[in-house]
């Protein structure tokens, strides 16, 4: 018999957080039936995290500014690795999608004259990101929120989605239990869209929280048949709270920066000046995170293993009209007056600049009727993502992805079932629950501390090695995980697979990153100190058999007209270059 509920739409998206929802709209826009599972409470999804604001080129204060120039920030602070059809679409579209969040309700700062306010990011040539102080991620998802629930789409939380339902390269649904309940549901679906966040949880200190961000989508989409690119361009975000322990990692907006806030060593030294005399605090993430590595690990660090970062210099309200939420967060946490003493901040795994590999211009995956948006995807970023890309990147590409999922369930002949597949999953799901020599929560831990320590924010070739090393024991013990369901307990099973996606997604990044023989953007190798014309490619990843196979691409050309763009503006490669040697 079987032990599961189930239902049928035609668009299924997977994550409630921004880029689901907006997917999900633009679905219902197109007249279809789609329907959001989300594992967290749909209030409380990843987006709501971040913080500093979401880029649109509307030159609102400089008047200069233009699509094309976000595109060559874009592109050239990614070290060329990043798509350029993504990007060109990213940044033509945001404005219009930026009005739009506005107008359903997000509430962005505006000027006097009405217009954005725009405020300074790392490495943007001019003002130009959007913001709601220092909690624009939530303004935006209760946006669209707001405009889901007048358009009815339901949205089911507490929804893990263990395995998608694929047969013949053709995905039909996706196969869930209610993390309370237990209760399984097999979900038909003519097209379903994964826009389920990154993995930099895997890293002991990270500016997610806890069981979100582990990769599950990775490894959905490894399982289904789909490659992953750029898996070893992780960011790690220069500005994360070192205590205490419990949060260690969480976010220190780079908004701090951007309105004025300034780094020190414990000497007092502004060292900055070293790493980018140019653009000092308001140099790019990935400079601005080696830099503070560089001062922390060569004895220029606080007492408690940071730097300084200090805005006290700012008037008092100031600070708490622009940044409300970081303001209570060192009152609650820490008992800390920002306005009146510096922050201890170091470096956070923030960010997965790399994920499913999809084609640009609809993002669909290589497995027919699988689509994927948001931080999930990959090809955007390149090397390097400069702040406020990712609010914009989930509006455009979710808007995209609801659009060109659900044109595709318009034009199926027929809705694909397979019982064999979902009895299949069903029984395997069964299995797992048994009784095992290890528990998934301390090995989650063993792995956090590992890919920390062994692939943190410089790499070299003996440290992946013994991360590989280590990790092969970890999924050894995996298989030996105590898995122990009551009618009220079914938090074995979503630690259990929480671990699955973190080996998965370590063992990709892990085996790029040894790869990539360079050192490009956020992927730093002490044994390979220089950027490296040879190396300018796209590392692809996928699961054949037990295994993970990976190639090179050469990263995608830019066309005539773009190639024009880029060459007329100055070469931040070459100065780049000059910093790392
Ligand atoms: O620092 C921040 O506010 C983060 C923004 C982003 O990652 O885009």
């Amino acid at each position: 018999m079987f032990n599961y509920l189930t239902d049928v739409s035609n668009v299924l998206v997977i994550g409630c957080g921004g880029a689901g929802l907006r997917s999900a709209i633009e679905a219902k826009f197109n007249g279809l039936d789609v329907k959001i599972l989300g594992k967290r409470s749909r209030f409380d999804s990843h987006t709501v995290l971040a913080a500093g604001g979401i880029n649109a080129a509307f030159g609102n204060l400089d008047k200069n500014d233009s699509w094309e120039q976000h595109f060559v920030d874009t592109y050239l602070e990614g070290y060329k690795l990043g798509n350029p059809e993504i990007i060109e679409y990213m940044t033509k579209n945001s404005p219009d999608l930026v009005k739009e969040i506005d107008s359903w309700g997000a509430n962005l700062e505006k000027l006097e004259n009405g217009k954005f306010d725009q405020r300074f990011f790392g490495a943007h040539t001019y003002r130009r990101t959007c913001y709601s102080g220092d909690f624009t991620g939530q303004t935006i998802l209760k946006a669209c929120l707001r405009k889901a629930e007048d358009l009815e789409i339901p949205i089911f939380d507490s929804q893990y989605v263990f395995e998608l339902l694929v047969k013949d390269k053709k995905c039909f649904g996706a196969i869930s239990f209610n993390i309370h309940s237990g209760e399984k549901t097999v979900h038909y679906a003519d097209a379903v869209i994964l826009c389920t966040g990154g993995h930099t949880r895997i890293w002991k200190k990270s500016s997610s929280r806890k069981q979100e961000n582990n990769g599950d989508g990775f490894y959905l989409a490894l399982k289904a048949g789909c490659s992953l690119i750029d898996m070893e361009m992780v960011q790690f975000h220069p500005t994360g709270m070192i205590s205490p322990k419990e949060i260690e990692g969480k976010l220190v907006t780079e908004a701090v920066r951007g309105e004025g806030g300034i780094l020190r060593n414990v000497h007092g030294e502004r060292f900055m000046k070293k790493y980018d005399l140019e653009r000092m605090e308001l140099s790019t993430r990935d400079i601005i995170a080696k830099a503070n590595y560089n001062e922390i690990v060569n004895g220029n660090s606080t007492e408690n293993g940071g730097v300084f970062l200090d805005i006290s210099h700012k008037d008092k309200d100031f600070i708490i009209r622009k940044l409300p939420r970081i303001y209570r967060q060192f009152l609650e946490f820490q008992s800390l007056d920002i306005s009146k003493e510096p922050m201890e901040v170091a470096p956070t795994a923030h960010y997965s600049m790399g994920g499913i590999k999809v084609s640009p211009l609809d993002h669909k995956t290589c497995v027919e009727g699988l689509f994927a948006a948001g931080e999930v995807a990959g090809g955007l970023h390149g090397a390097n993502r400069l702040g406020g890309n990712s609010l914009a990147e989930i509006l455009v590409y979710g808007k995209l992805a609801g659009l060109c999922a659900s044109n595709y369930s318009k034009k199926l002949n027929f809705q694909l079932r397979d019982q064999m597949t979902v009895q299949k999953l069903n029984n395997e799901f069964e299995d797992l629950i048994k009784s095992g020599e290890h528990l998934a929560i301390p090995l989650q831990n063993e792995l956090s501390d590992l890919m920390w320590k062994y692939c943190g924010v410089v790499k070299n070739e003996e440290k992946l090695l013994e991360g590989l090393t280590t990790l092969g024991k970890l999924k050894e013990k995996s298989k030996f995980v105590d898995v122990r369901v009551s009618d009220n307990n079914f938090q074995d099973l979503v630690n259990l697979f929480d671990l699955k996606a973190s080996l998965f997604s370590a063992e990709a990044t892990l085996l790029s990153a040894l790869q990539r023989k360079e050192s490009r953007g956020a992927h730093q190798r002490s044994d390979y100190l220089s950027l490296d014309e040879k190396e300018k490619y796209n590392l692809e990843v996928k699961k054949v058999g037990k295994n993970f196979e990976i190639y090179k691409n050469g990263s995608v050309k830019l066309n005539k007209k773009l190639n024009k763009l880029v060459s007329k503006s100055k070469n931040i490669l070459n100065f780049k270059n000059k910093l790392l040697e």
